[in-house]
């Protein structure tokens, strides 16, 4: 098969909008051929329909003295126009091409016409994306840390992972906002179990264990996700022990999740890459609305930004990837 080389943009066709829970559906998509990818990078989906011109040129009604009136079908109606970012949820290569796999939640005007996509359409996306998590050495234990939306990028992390054991820890408010297959050959854990279970399909087949938490305790850990990580860190590595590897933590999710995660990982000496998912327009360096505080460290940014402590970095170039140690939020 053969394989594009560089970043760019594609049409692509649906083989599945599948609705996953409440607001969350999977999306795979078929291309002829795809640049290689890795866990952590995204791709910018057209969430319009690219064949029509939204603002041919016109001439405009105006009457001289009055306001001039809206123009430009993006003004007139809900239109996602610019692209949106979405993290590669899970990639196979295969005879017919490369398929990617992306979980999107309705939130808004793009994700909404997303969910209303069909096998059979056509969807333009421009990618890859972004860098990548550094994959696990081989003394390391990988955590695997999503929460909501932060989950996608850790289902491809646990299948690049090709039977490492990890475990991954997946936190939503309720049952129903969790994007994931419970099986039910493993009973539910107890509302303050941070036992990893073989339980969620995506994971288990990858040879991820997992830790489910639920704020309002419908499912798994009552509680934050943090939480059941924090009790499972002092269960497993004491005092900083480590039994079998060097745990090394990935996440993904809310911005307050991360945070929490990085200063959980921070206290133990963990490293902990972070997955940020600032709102983008370009996703390509251009339009600088990503920004993002990045500790200064001179040896890797020479001379930039000298005599401050700190530096603006962009999410969607220099990241969305960073090293949770480094991140000033
Ligand atoms: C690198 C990256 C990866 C992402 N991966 C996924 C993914 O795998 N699955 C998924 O469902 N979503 C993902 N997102 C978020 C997704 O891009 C937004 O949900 C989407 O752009 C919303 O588009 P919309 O037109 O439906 O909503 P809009 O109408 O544009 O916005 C609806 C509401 O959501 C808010 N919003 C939009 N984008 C963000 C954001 N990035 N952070 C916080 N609030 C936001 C808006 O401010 C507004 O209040 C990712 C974002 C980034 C930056
Ligand atoms: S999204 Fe445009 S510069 Fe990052």
């Amino acid at each position: 098969m053969q394989t594009a080389a560089a970043r760019d943009q594609y049409s692509s066709q649906v083989i599945e909008n599948a609705f996953l829970c409440r607001e969350h559906y999977r999306l795979v998509l078929r291309l002829p051929q795809f640049p290689p990818t890795e866990p952590g990078q995204f791709i910018q989906v057209a969430c319009r329909d690219t064949g029509i011109s939204y603002s041919p040129e016109r001439e405009i009604d105006w009457v001289e003295g009055e306001p001039l009136g809206p123009s430009g079908v993006e003004l007139m109606q809900p239109l996602g126009f610019l692209r949106r970012p979405f993290s590669l949820a899970g990639r196979s290569d295969g005879p017919d091409g490369v398929r990617l796999e992306l979980i999107h939640r309705i939130v808004g005007v793009g994700t909404q016409w997303l969910s209303e996509l069909k096998a059979g359409d056509t969807l333009d996306v421009l990618g890859p994306l972004g860098n990548r998590f550094r994959l696990p050495a081989v003394n390391e234990i990988p955590l695997l840390v999503g929460g909501g939306v932060g989950i996608p990028p850790m289902l491809y992390l646990a299948q690049k992972l090709k039977g490492k054991k990890g475990i991954a820890f997946c936190g939503a408010l309720t049952r129903d906002l969790l994007p994931l297959t419970i099986t039910g050959d493993v009973p539910a854990p107890s509302q303050d179990s941070t036992e990893p279970l073989n339980n969620i399909d995506e994971f288990a087949r990858n040879g991820v264990a997992a830790v489910i938490t639920t704020d309002d305790g419908s499912y798994g850990f009552r509680g934050f996700v943090t939480q059941a990580l924090e009790r499972y860190l002092d269960r497993t590595f004491p005092a900083g022990k480590q039994q079998g590897g060097r745990p090394v933590i990935y996440t993904c999710g809310p911005e307050g999740m991360m945070k929490r995660v990085a200063e959980i990982a921070g206290m133990r000496g963990i490293e902990c890459q972070v997955a940020v998912e600032r709102a983008m327009a370009c996703g390509m360096g251009t339009c600088q609305s990503c920004c993002i505080r990045l500790r200064r460290d001179p040896a890797r940014d020479g001379r930039a930004f000298e005599g401050k402590d700190w530096i603006y970095k962009l999410a969607c170039t220099d990241g969305p990837v960073f090293l949770g140690k480094d991140l000033l939020w």
